[in-house]
């Protein structure tokens, strides 16, 4: 499948999906444009979790979004996983969906974390002959996320940016740029968010993630648990300065607040997001 970027439906602003604010979504259904969903949440094909999605889908649009598929394993893609995913996006029939730059399991072993991969040619290789298998599976236009890591790999034989631009463009993928984990990995790692920025494909960003997290003496955690610190919403509108992604995701998943908060941050978004249209317009009208 190529990526025609142009071809994807602009989604608007929406919220990962969390069960504790089920009832406060429906009550404020008109504040979020769509939902992501975490997959591995529905691949069991438990009755509540079916009825559940059931619900969902018929009053938003979803995104699926996998967290333990990793593509980065060398001993290839689980097979009796991957068909479950491939069910689970089928029944869904979404835009887009999306898994992170990253692997969670290796010799068999569950990690239980997305883990950095060595920025290498190898482990391009090996990223792209999985995305291969899976979208051989998956008809539906894939998009990797970059992640947030403490430690950094040895050995690597490019920068982060070229390893995620080269995978990006030799698997046809988009990218699901989280802001908040390139504001994180930048304070974490000293380098410049802009200037890693402008190294990505830009024209490939689809979906933006943005969210909080805490800071740990000098090390900032990728916790999800705190409003979006301004520097993010500043980085954000840098972003938007370059690209129009069709998708806006707020992910709060720890010490989560009152909806209205989350509503506020949805409309901080939206109105970042507003400034890009006004753009766009200006632009085709001339
Ligand atoms: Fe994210």
């Amino acid at each position: 499948m190529n990526l025609n970027l142009k071809n994807l439906p602009k989604l608007g602003v929406g919220i990962g999906f969390r069960e504790p604010f089920k009832s406060e979504l429906f009550f404020n259904q008109n504040e979020v444009d769509f939902l992501e969903i975490v997959a591995e949440h529905y691949l069991d094909v438990l009755p509540h979790k079916e009825q559940e999605l059931e619900l969902l889908m018929a009053h938003f649009p979803i995104i699926p979004h996998g967290i333990n598929l990793s593509i980065g394993s060398a001993e290839g893609i689980d097979k009796d996983y991957l068909q479950k995913l491939a069910r689970l996006v089928n029944k869904i029939n979404p835009p887009w969906w999306s898994e992170h730059l990253s692997f969670t399991k290796a010799g068999g072993i569950d990690i239980g974390h997305l883990s950095p991969l060595p920025y290498t040619p190898e482990a391009v290789d090996v990223v792209c002959q999985n995305i291969q298998q899976i979208q051989r599976f998956i008809d539906v236009p894939f998009i990797l996320e970059n992640i947030t890591y403490l430690l950094t790999i040895p050995g690597a034989k490019m920068t982060e940016a070229q390893f995620i631009g080269e995978i990006l463009e030799r698997c046809d993928c988009g990218l699901l740029l989280d802001v908040t984990n390139l504001y994180t990995n930048s304070v974490n790692h000293g380098y410049d968010a802009l200037e890693f920025l402008n190294q990505l494909p830009l024209e490939r960003v689809v979906q933006l993630h943005f969210t909080g997290g805490f800071w740990d003496g000098d090390v900032l955690i990728d916790s999800h648990s705190h409003t979006t610190f301004s520097e993010v919403w500043q980085l954000m509108a840098e972003v938007l300065k370059r690209v129009t992604p069709r998708g806006m995701i707020l992910e709060r998943d720890e010490n989560i607040p009152p909806f209205a908060d989350l509503v506020a941050e949805l409309k901080q978004a939206r109105e970042l997001l507003g400034k890009i249209k006004v753009r766009d317009r200006a632009s085709t009208e001339l």
